[in-house]
């Protein structure tokens, strides 16, 4: 029995009809979309613009024309910080942060962006006010993830959007965690940058990911390369959205997350949402009472997801991972997390945490399993 409890890192499986989308845009389209004036190459510019036109209406962003198909949320992330930031710019962020918005900003911070690191509490939530003290006359962004990937925090985004509105300051959310998993709209949360992946809980293939921009948001692009317009042109055209996909995109990973979507939507967000934290309490209940466990995040359940990170007293974090891989067939995560400050806040640097991340296909039994699995590892004790 194989039992996948990581799709914090990539949601799977994934449904059938994504599979089988990745196949027919392979097989019965083929061809590259805005590249020419054929029939499949037509077939797949429709694709495109009708995923740009459903992740829009999911995500409530204004423009679909404004939703760039990138390769993964850190492609998105990059594509944001260094499209909108210039040396003098101050950006705030917070100790929460992975690795694929800290590092971008800290190799900005070199060429002259000043960079505040907002410190979150031991639950790893911040706190708007704390924001608020930052903020500065030259503040141009507040960037910060929706959800943690290490405590499934969830943030006050509407209030820290509100905070960064009144300096004049745009948001960029990080919607890791959080795009498929909370209903997410980018206008009523003041959000004026969003950066998501396809391949969590979009249900979408690795390999696709994308940045949605506020109409008012001047960007410029991070690659540049050809875009089959403008093509007399020596300079990168900046209009979206083809200024900022240069290179041939990820059709097959597009036409799989168009299915992602369109299965999210008839299954209805909230219902996945309540699975997803229905999982995560029935978790939280079990594990607690293990001897030595310590579980990390905030206790009020309306402010977290349904991934549980511990820690179990003289366990390190990745044996008890490798136990549950090679004893029980059980795949979770162990370590940073890429997230080294969350966990220096939260108190599991620098062993990490072991990191339990069901999604929509889990099912009870499975997560049954795992509990009875740690629980007889733990009583066995440390090889
Ligand atoms: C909070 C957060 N941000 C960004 C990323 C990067 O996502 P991707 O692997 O799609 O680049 C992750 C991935 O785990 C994440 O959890």
């Amino acid at each position: 029995m194989s039992i996948y409890l990581d799709n914090a890192a990539t949601s799977h499986p994934k449904p059938p009809a994504v599979y089988a989308a990745v196949l027919a845009a392979m097989q019965q389209i083929g061809a590259s979309p805005g590249r020419g004036g054929y029939g499949a190459a037509l077939q797949a510019s429709r694709l495109l613009f009708e995923t740009r036109e459903a992740l829009a209406d999911f995500f409530n962003c204004a423009d679909s024309s404004r939703i760039v198909f990138t390769h993964n949320a850190t492609e998105a992330l990059n594509t944001a910080v260094r499209g909108l930031l210039q040396p003098g710019d101050h950006v705030v962020t917070t100790s929460m942060e992975h690795n694929s918005l800290l590092r971008p900003l800290f190799m900005l911070q070199k060429a002259g962006v000043e960079l505040s690191i907002v410190p979150a509490d031991t639950e790893g939530l911040v706190d708007p006010q704390a924001i608020r003290r930052e903020i500065r006359p030259t503040t141009r962004l507040v960037a910060l993830a929706h959800v943690s990937n290490v405590t499934g925090g969830i943030q006050p985004v509407a209030e820290i959007a509100a905070v960064a509105r009144e300096s004049g300051a745009l948001v960029l959310l990080d919607a890791a965690q959080s795009a498929g998993c909370l209903p997410i709209d980018m206008q009523a949360l003041g959000v004026d940058l969003l950066a998501a992946p396809g391949h969590k809980g979009l249900l979408g293939p690795q390999g696709t990911g994308l940045l949605a921009v506020a109409p008012h948001v001047r960007l410029h692009p991070l690659l540049a390369g050809g875009t089959g317009s403008s093509s007399d042109q020596d300079h990168q055209p900046e209009g979206f959205p083809e200024g900022f996909e240069a290179g041939t995109h990820n059709l097959p990973g597009i036409a799989g997350l168009r299915a992602g979507i369109d299965f999210l939507a008839t299954t209805g967000l909230p219902a996945v949402a309540e699975r997803e934290h229905g999982y995560g309490s029935y978790l939280r209940e079990q594990l607690a009472a293990l001897p030595g466990c310590r579980l990390y995040g905030p206790a009020d359940p309306q402010k977290r997801v349904g991934l549980l990170s511990l820690t179990v007293a003289g366990w390190d974090a990745s044996a008890l991972a490798f136990e549950l891989d090679r004893e029980y067939g059980i795949a979770v995560r162990a370590g940073l997390h890429c997230a080294p400050r969350a966990h220096r806040t939260i108190g599991s640097y620098p062993g990490g945490t072991l990191r339990i991340s069901p999604g929509w296909f889990t099912t009870t039994e499975e997560l049954e399993h795992c509990c009875t699995a740690l629980a007889t590892i733990i009583q066995k004790g440390n090889p």
